[in-house]
């Protein structure tokens, strides 16, 4: 059995965990501890440790145990989406899976990271009396977070996703593999070069929205220079990073210019309440959580 979450422990109680390589950092377990509080929910929510090569007996052994469900983060989401029976419709578009459960013997994924970003971006934007539909926005990076964020954007309305990333081809392969859902929702998405973009004749004046979706930030360097963030933002520029837990130099860049930046924390409690939605199936109607509440006391635990 697992190391760290064995369900037989705990009699009486559904239990979850978030699987990944490495996990000791993860604010998961206690995200979900603040949601079964503020909804009188009896469960247990812990971490699992799995080697990268050990990840199907080990979401096997969980589940076997009496496992719940399980988030999935780096470097399991392939693997989760590709386990699982039934994919829903957004893990089948970001072809990555962050949740997976058994029902009824059968094995269900699910991606909630892409929403749970657009229901953060639509929180942030509201305190600004902004709105996703509409707006432009650049999204720097094309490897599997940027794309699990791609329908949900244009299924909110923007009216444009430039895609910039350092390799060209993939921020190509992306446009083609969305372009007939953003030609229906008659919204343009193209590929930007970095290059270009900050040549006049090639992009708009500015975005309203930036999201860097690189994973260039663990590295400690931006996918963009200063100069060029400068020449592409207007002062209601909102910049989001996914990254969370750090300062990315990213972040640094568009501080010092003065535009508002976000790290991605919010997306992340945001993912995990729609997880914590599906599974405990509440009516959230009559309790909505407190997606607040919840992030203020992830941040004060860093
Ligand atoms: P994830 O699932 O977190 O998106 P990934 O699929 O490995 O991870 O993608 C990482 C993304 O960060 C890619 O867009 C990558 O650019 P490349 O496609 O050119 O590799 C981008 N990235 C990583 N390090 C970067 C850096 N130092 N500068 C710019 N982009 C970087």
């Amino acid at each position: 059995m697992t190391d760290q979450v064995n369900p037989k422990d705990y009699p009486g109680k559904d239990v979850y965990a978030v699987i990944g390589n490495p996990i000791a950092h993860s604010k998961s377990p206690l995200i979900h501890e603040i949601f079964a509080n503020q909804t009188n929910q009896a469960i247990h929510y812990g971490r699992i440790f799995s080697e990268l090569n050990e990840f199907k007996k080990t979401t096997l052994e969980f589940f076997e145990c009496g496992g719940k469900g399980l988030n999935v983060t780096i470097p399991f989401k392939l693997q989760a989406y590709e386990l699982a029976q039934h994919k829903t419709l957004r893990a089948q578009s970001a072809k990555a899976a962050n949740m997976l459960w058994v029902e009824n013997g059968q094995w269900w994924c699910d991606n909630s990271d892409g929403e749970g970003l657009t229901r953060d971006l639509r929180r942030l934007l509201k305190e600004r009396d902004a709105s996703l539909s509409g707006i432009s926005v650049l999204l720097l990076g094309a490897g599997g977070a940027a794309q699990g964020v791609i329908e949900p954007l244009i299924g909110a309305g923007v009216a444009s996703i430039s895609i910039a990333n350092r390799t060209h081809e993939k921020a190509e392969a992306l446009v083609q593999q969305f372009s007939e859902l953003a030609s229906k929702a008659k919204m343009t998405l193209k590929v930007m070069s970095l290059t270009a973009l900050t040549d006049p004749q090639t992009h708009p004046a500015s975005y309203d929205l930036i999201i860097n979706a690189t994973a260039a930030g663990l590295s400690d360097v931006s996918p963009i220079s200063k100069d060029v963030l400068r020449a592409i933002v207007h002062p209601d520029t909102l910049a989001y990073d996914m990254v969370y837990g750090k300062e990315t130099c990213f972040m640094q860049d568009a501080k010092a210019l003065g535009i508002l930046v976000v790290d991605g924390l919010g997306m992340l409690v945001e993912q995990a309440a729609l997880a914590f939605e599906t599974w405990r199936k509440l009516d959230l109607q009559k309790t909505p959580l407190d997606i607040n509440g919840a992030l203020a006391a992830v941040r004060a635990s860093y």
